[in-house]
């Protein structure tokens, strides 16, 4: 039998603690012990980049960390980028441009395109093709993801919420 282990994390801003099988991932945490599941699980190998959120403040694939990794992090995932019900200046740049279809992978996508956005505030589409580069869609065009990106960009949607580093 596994021993359960402590995780506490700070996630979009809110303090959590709970045990957990130390096998078990930081996605299945976030989706399966806090509920938060706007992150998706596609791959589950790191290829597809449909589970990125940030951890301090960087993209990480949450599918190839264990979530007592994370233990003392601060963490956002997709459902802290909107605030009371006012969608961040991200989503509305891929609503607007129409930067996703099925919208399985968006979350990966909006999780980069804000990392970008904080190294490059005007991205040329060579940084963007190189920062979304780990992120796959299989409906939308890049095309259009990258518009996107450009016109959250315009939006000056760099701004990262207070509790992130
Ligand atoms: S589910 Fe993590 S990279 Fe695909
Ligand atoms: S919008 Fe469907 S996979 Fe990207």
């Amino acid at each position: 039998m596994t021993t359960s282990r402590p995780v506490r994390v700070t996630v979009n801003g809110v303090h959590y603690e709970a045990m957990v099988e130390p096998r078990m991932t930081l996605v299945d945490f976030l989706r399966g012990e806090l509920g938060l599941t706007g992150t998706h699980v596609g791959c589950e190998h790191g290829v597809c980049g449909a589970c990125t959120v940030l951890l301090n403040g960087q993209t990480v694939r949450s599918c190839l960390m264990l979530a007592v990794q994370a233990d003392g992090a601060s963490l956002m995932t997709v459902e802290g980028l909107s605030r009371e019900g006012k969608l961040h200046p991200i989503q509305e740049a891929f609503m607007e441009e129409h930067g996703l279809q099925c919208g399985f992978c968006t979350p990966g996508f909006l999780m980069s395109t804000l990392e970008l956005l904080q190294h490059h505030p005007d991205p040329t589409d060579d940084e963007i093709k190189e920062a979304l580069g780990g992120n796959l869609c299989r409906c939308t065009g890049y095309q259009s993801i990258i518009k996107s990106v450009h016109l959250a960009a315009e939006k000056k949607a760099l701004r990262l919420p207070h509790w992130i580093g």
